[in-house]
C-alpha cells in the first residue's frame, strides 16, 4: 500500500494525542479569490471519518443540534449528545446580569464537562457560541466597542484586526470558544433595525473589514486567544425590500453574489470557519423567480458557498430561522438539513428537532450520508480549533477578569469612528476653563451609548451600574473640564442658557435590535420625530447666542436636518460603546485629536429618503466628514416638507 511518508508521520501524531490543526499555507493566502484555501488535511480527515463511522443516529442528530443554554442543563448535553450550545442575548450565569467573568467560566466548564462525559466511545468537545458583535457584550465589565456602523467610519482594517483580536481574548477569558460576529451585512435601507451591525453600505469596505475581522477573531484558530468566528447572515440580509427585518431581497443573482457576498470573500479569504444563515428571502430580481427563505435554499448553501466558493466549514442556522422556510415548523426542517445546514440554532424545541430528524433519515426524507457530511464539517471545526486537544478552559486567559478591559482600544475606535457632520463658527472644540451646559437625557445613558446587543438582546432594561465599566459623556465632560464648569439638565427647561459658555447637546435614539428597531413603511424616518424629548431639548438652549454643540448617538443615519439648523457644531457619534465618553471628550475638547472619521453610509436629507440609490435625497455623501484641519462651513440645511406618510 502506497503511503506518503507525511501521512504516516501525521498519524503518528495523532496516536501521540497531539492532533496537527490546519494552518492556511501563506502562499494560498496571497493567491486569494474571495474563496475559501483551507487545504483539508488527510490524517485529520481520516480521524474524523473514523469517529462519524462509529456514531450512532442519534449521536449524530445530537452533534447538529444547538439548544439556548436556558433550555438544557449539563447532564441533558451528556445524555443527548449535543454538539454546540448558545447563550442568546441576556442569557448569563444564574440569570444574573452581574456575573463575574469566573461565574461565566464555571458555566461554560459545566456543559464542557458534561459533554465529555457521554457513553461514546470517542468523546466529542462542546462548542460554545455566543454573540460577541462589539465586544462580549453580554458580560458585564467587558469592554463594549462601538457598534459596527461607527467602525465603518473609521475606514481602518487595522483597527478592526485589533478589535477583533480583543473580543476573542475576552470570550476566552468566559471559557468560550466560538463568536457570531462579524455581520458583513451591506445595509441598503436605513429603516432597517440592524443597520448599525452593518459597517457600510459600501461593499468594498465590508469585503476588507470582513477580511480583518475573521483575522483578528480567528487568529491561527488554536491560540489561547483565539476564537472561531462567524460570517453573517448569509446571504442579502442588509438587502431587504423596504428595510423590513426579516424580508425578502429583490435582487439579482450577480448582485447578490457580488454585492451581499463581497463580506464573505473577504471571510473567506481570511479563513473563516463557519457561517450563519439569513432570516430573509431572496426574490431574483433578473428572472422574477421567488426562491424563498435562505434556510431553504440549497443552491447558495450547498451549492454556491460550500460548492463554488469552496467552504468547508460548518454552516449554524439563524435562531428558530428554519421554521420560516415553507412547509417547516420550528422543531423540523428537513428542507434546511437537505439546503446543507449543519449546526441547527433550535434554542427551545430541541428535543423535538432530534426526534423529527431522526425519524427524517430513517424515513427517507433526508438521507444518513447528508447528516455524515454535517457531523463531518462540525468535528472538523472543533478540531481545527484544537478543541481536541485541550479544553476550551485550558486557554491561560480563563477566568481573567483583567481580559475584559479593552478600555484604551475602544477609546482609540471611538476617537476614529465619530464623524464631524457641521463645525460652524468654530464651535468646537470646547476650551478647558469655559462653563458647558448638558442637556439631553442621553449624556447620562450608557444604555443609549451602547445600544442593543448590550447586556441583554435588545439593549433595554440596563442601569449605568450593569455595565460595571465604561463612561458616559456627561461623566467624560465632568473629568476633563472640571465637574464645577460643567451642569446638566434633562431638557433644558428653565435653564438661563446665557450664564454659559457653550452648551452640549447629547441626543439619542434608545436601544433596539433586529426587527425592534425597524421603522415601518411608510412612516418618515427622522430623528425628531421618534424622539420629540430631543427636539424639544435642543430648542430649549438654541438661538440663546451661546454656541451649541449636539452630539447624536443613532444606529443608523437619521434625518436630522432640524436638529442640525438648531445647532452650531453636530457629530454622529453612532452608538460608541461603554468608552464613548471618553472617546468623545477626546475630540471635543481642547483639539488635540481630530475627527478622522467620514460617513461609511450617506446621510438623508429628507424624512422619506431611505437609501442611496437613484430619487433619493442626500445630505452628506458617504465619505464626507469634516475635521479641525479641514472647516467648511454648512449654513442653512434646506428643510423638506415631512410629509406623514412616505407612501406616494
Ligand atoms: C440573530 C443572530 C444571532 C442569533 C443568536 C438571531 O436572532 O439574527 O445574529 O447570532 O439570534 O442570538
Ligand atoms: C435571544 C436572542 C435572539 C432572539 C431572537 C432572544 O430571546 O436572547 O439572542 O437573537 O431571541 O428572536
Amino acid at each position: 500500500m502506497k503511503r506518503p511518508a507525511l501521512k504516516l508521520s501525521l498519524s503518528l501524531l495523532l496516536l501521540a494525542g497531539c492532533a496537527p490543526t490546519a494552518i492556511l499555507p501563506p502562499a494560498a493566502v496571497e493567491a486569494s479569490a474571495g474563496r475559501a484555501h483551507a487545504v483539508l488535511d488527510p490524517a485529520m480527515e481520516a480521524r474524523i471519518a473514523g469517529m462519524v463511522a462509529g456514531m450512532t443516529l442519534e449521536q449524530k442528530v445530537g452533534q447538529i443540534t444547538q439548544p439556548d443554554v436556558r433550555n438544557i442543563t449539563p447532564d441533558e448535553v451528556r445524555q443527548y449528545y449535543i454538539g454546540t450550545v448558545l447563550n442568546g442575548g441576556g442569557a448569563w450565569p444564574d440569570n444574573d446580569k452581574r456575573s463575574t467573568v469566573a461565574e461565566w467560566a464555571a458555566w461554560a466548564d459545566a456543559y464542557a464537562d458534561a459533554a465529555m462525559a457521554t457513553d461514546m466511545a470517542v468523546k466529542i468537545p462542546l462548542l460554545w457560541g455566543t454573540d460577541a458583535v462589539h465586544g462580549h457584550n453580554n458580560v458585564s465589565g467587558a469592554t463594549i466597542f462601538p457598534h459596527n456602523i461607527g467602525l465603518g467610519a473609521a475606514n481602518d482594517p487595522a483597527l478592526i484586526e485589533r478589535i477583533g483580536r480583543a473580543t476573542a481574548r475576552q470570550v476566552r477569558a468566559t471559557g468560550i470558544t466560538w463568536a457570531f460576529a462579524p455581520t458583513l451585512a451591506v445595509g441598503e435601507n436605513r429603516r432597517w433595525g440592524r443597520t448599525y451591525e452593518s459597517w457600510s453600505s459600501d461593499p468594498a469596505l465590508v469585503r476588507r473589514y470582513g477580511e480583518a475581522m475573521v483575522r483578528g477573531l480567528q487568529g491561527d484558530l488554536t491560540g489561547d486567544g483565539d476564537v472561531l468566528a462567524t460570517a453573517k447572515h448569509y446571504l442579502g440580509d442588509g438587502g431587504t425590500f423596504n428595510g423590513v427585518d426579516q424580508g425578502q431581497t429583490r435582487a439579482t443573482r450577480e448582485d447578490l453574489l457580488t454585492r451581499h457576498g463581497a463580506g464573505y470573500h473577504g471571510a473567506l479569504d481570511a479563513g473563516v470557519q463557519t457561517v450563519m444563515i439569513s432570516y430573509s428571502s431572496w426574490y431574483d430580481a433578473g428572472t422574477g423567480q421567488d426562491h424563498g427563505k435562505m434556510h431553504g435554499n440549497r443552491d447558495l448553501i450547498a451549492g454556491h458557498l460550500k460548492g463554488d466558493l469552496g467552504f468547508d466549514g460548518l454552516v449554524v442556522s439563524d435562531w428558530n430561522g428554519i421554521e420560516q422556510v415553507a412547509g417547516c415548523a420550528k422543531d423540523h426542517c428537513p428542507q434546511a438539513v437537505n439546503a446543507g445546514i449543519d449546526v441547527f440554532m433550535v434554542p427551545e424545541d430541541w428535543r423535538a428537532f432530534i426526534a423529527n430528524t431522526v425519524a427524517d433519515v430513517r424515513e427517507g426524507r433526508v438521507s444518513e450520508a447528508r447528516i455524515d457530511d454535517a457531523v463531518t464539517r462540525i468535528l472538523r471545526v472543533k478540531m481545527r480549533s484544537g478543541l481536541f486537544d485541550r479544553p476550551a478552559s485550558a486557554s491561560v486567559l480563563t477566568g481573567r477578569a483583567d481580559v475584559l478591559d479593552a478600555r484604551a482600544l475602544a477609546r482609540e475606535a471611538v476617537r476614529k469612528s465619530v464623524v464631524l457632520l457641521k463645525n460652524d463658527n468654530a464651535a468646537l472644540p470646547l476650551q478647558r476653563g469655559r462653563k458647558v451646559l448638558v442637556v439631553g437625557a442621553s449624556a447620562d445613558s450608557l444604555s443609549n451609548q451602547t445600544g442593543g446587543w448590550s447586556l441583554t438582546w435588545q439593549g433595554t432594561e440596563n442601569a449605568n451600574a450593569d455595565f460595571a465599566t465604561g463612561q458616559t459623556l456627561l461623566s467624560a465632560l465632568r473629568e476633563t473640564l472640571g465637574a464645577d464648569n460643567v451642569a446638566w439638565s434633562i431638557d433644558g427647561a428653565g435653564v438661563d442658557v446665557s450664564q454659559f459658555d457653550a452648551v452640549v447637546a447629547v441626543l439619542g435614539e434608545t436601544p433596539y435590535a433586529e426587527y425592534n428597531g425597524d421603522v415601518r413603511y411608510p412612516a418618515p424616518v427622522q430623528h425628531s420625530l421618534q424622539h420629540p424629548a430631543d427636539l424639544a431639548a435642543l430648542q430649549a438652549v438654541s438661538g440663546k447666542g451661546v454656541p451649541v454643540v449636539t452630539v447624536l448617538y443613532s444606529g443608523r443615519p437619521a434625518y436630522a436636518n432640524d436638529l442640525i439648523n438648531l445647532s452650531d457644531a453636530f457629530v454622529a457619534a453612532f452608538l460608541p460603546g461603554t468608552e464613548g465618553g471618553g472617546g468623545l471628550a477626546d475630540v471635543l475638547v481642547g483639539g488635540a485629536h481630530d475627527f478622522t472619521g467620514r460617513l461609511s453610509f450617506a446621510w438623508p436629507g429628507s424624512a422619506c429618503s431611505t437609501g442611496e440609490g437613484a430619487g433619493q435625497i442626500v445630505q452628506f455623501a458617504r465619505g464626507y466628514g469634516l475635521s479641525y484641519a479641514r472647516a467648511a462651513p454648512v449654513g442653512r440645511l434646506p428643510l423638506p416638507a415631512t410629509p406623514a406618510t412616505c407612501e406616494s
